[in-house]
């Protein structure tokens, strides 16, 4: 078979001179966490299949849906991560990490995996950067967590993030709400797929987007207005918090999120500039996660960005986050004793922290200025056999034209100097 390919469907690549933009995103994103004491956790890209039938959920579309599930040559079945919040469980739980200085804080970066219809947006790989603190049920970390997703994208420069926060109850009184809401859904005229979605999870109906559901549920009872006691004193300590921290969010008790783990504090960061999908980041707390993974029954809160979405927003605001990775200095030797002392030249100025680029195929003077010109360097060394004689180099400034001769003993610092 001959022919080219693509990348597959739902997939893209990140080509330079947008990655720049892409790593520093990610940078941008893991930031503030990495000043808040969080430790880097790298997972495998796969994981048993059970681990996420029993953590994020059956139910959901994520685990019913959309998993890439296939049984390995050793009989295993196998699920490439559709998120990495169970890995990380499974890895606290498989080496005790829980039994140390609690709560474990830690995150993460790296693709998940989803099969869904793919759109603007919405993608068969994602990334995701996210965190992870486990151990305590202290309202105090809940605001840490959520303050540490604002400064992300405020480190990214987005302006236009909406936090939007809820609490979705616990154990103790998210069963009673639950029958409530199934109660108020069953009188309402639903179709008999909606119909069974209440029967598996009627929250998720509340995030029904079609109009003519969302016209019947103006009165639907809203968990924030069922919350236990201690629920409810969590969830105003919380907001109370972010209060003080100076964070603006949205009261947003219809807010249903894609994972079956969630309880109490639960969050999205949601961007109006990506249409349909609005969904930037999101997270929240868990209390029977860690126990669903075999370990102990710690509560625990994180959040996961998605930078696919993070990089569609920063296009719809505008915003430049990095600048390209274009190297400052472009060497053009002339000759083949030229061409030897410059590749020790290039070495040593970017041994002395200068980025620098070589004119590669011995193309001659006019070809070697044109690929100077199109590297988008600031400066070109150009090294004739005159030049080298005397010890030095021509410096000239691509954008001006200016040139003067530099010993190339002074050529480093020189640069750094122009730079
Ligand atoms: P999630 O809401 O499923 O949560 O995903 C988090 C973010 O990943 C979304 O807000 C979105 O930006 C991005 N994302 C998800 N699916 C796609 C997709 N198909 N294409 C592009 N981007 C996508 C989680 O995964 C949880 N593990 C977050 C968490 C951590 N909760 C607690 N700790």
């Amino acid at each position: 078979m001959t022919g080219t390919f693509t990348a597959p469907k739902g997939t893209y690549d990140v080509l330079p001179p947008a990655s720049a933009t892409w790593l520093a995103v990610v940078d941008a994103l893991s930031a503030p966490a990495r000043g808040a004491g969080y430790g880097y956790l790298v997972t495998p890209l796969f994981e048993d299949t059970a681990l996420f039938l029993r953590s994020v959920g059956e139910s959901t579309d994520v685990v019913s849906k959309e998993m890439y599930t296939f049984t390995d040559k050793g009989g295993r079945s196998i699920t490439l991560r559709p998120e990495q919040t169970a890995g990380v469980m499974r890895a606290i739980v498989e080496h005790g990490l829980f039994r140390g200085q609690l709560p474990v804080k830690v995150w993460y970066t790296g693709p998940n995996f989803r099969y869904e219809q793919p759109q603007s947006g919405r993608y068969r790989q994602h990334v995701q950067v996210g965190i992870e603190a486990i151990g305590t049920d202290d309202a105090a970390l809940d605001a840490e967590v959520v303050w540490l997703g604002v400064q992300a994208y405020a480190g990214v420069g987005l302006t236009q993030a909406e936090l939007q926060l809820t609490s979705l109850g616990d154990a103790t009184c998210r069963p009673a709400y639950r029958d409530r809401l199934t109660e108020y859904l069953d009188t309402l005229d639903l179709d008999s797929d909606t119909r069974r979605r209440v029967r598996i999870n009627p929250l998720r109906v509340l995030d029904d987007k079609r109009p003519q559901v969302q016209a019947q549920l103006g009165g639907a009872p809203l968990i924030t207005d069922h919350l236990c006691p201690a629920c409810k004193e969590h969830h105003e300590t919380v907001r109370g918090l972010l209060t003080d921290l100076g964070v603006a969010f949205v009261d947003s008790p219809r807010l249903v999120r894609g994972l079956d783990y969630y309880t109490r504090t639960t969050f999205e960061f949601v961007h109006r500039g990506l249409g349909s999908q609005a969904s930037l980041g999101g997270g929240g707390r868990y209390d029977g996660l860690m126990e669903s993974v075999g370990g102990p029954a710690l509560s625990g809160i994180g959040f996961g960005l998605g930078v696919d979405r993070t990089m569609l927003a920063v296009a719809a605001e505008g915003l430049t986050v990095a600048d390209d990775a274009r190297c400052a200095v472009f060497v053009v030797p002339l000759g083949a004793t030229a061409k030897r002392r410059a590749v020790a030249l290039v070495a040593e100025l970017r041994t002395a922290g200068i980025s620098t680029d070589l004119a590669y195929g011995d193309r001659g003077l006019k070809g070697a200025m044109k690929a100077a010109d199109r590297s988008g360097a600031r400066h070109a060394v150009v090294l004739g056999e005159r030049d080298l004689e005397g010890g030095s180099a021509q410096l000239k400034n691509l954008a001006t034209g200016e040139q003067v001769t530099v010993p190339l003993a002074d050529l480093a610092t020189t640069l750094l100097e122009l730079s």
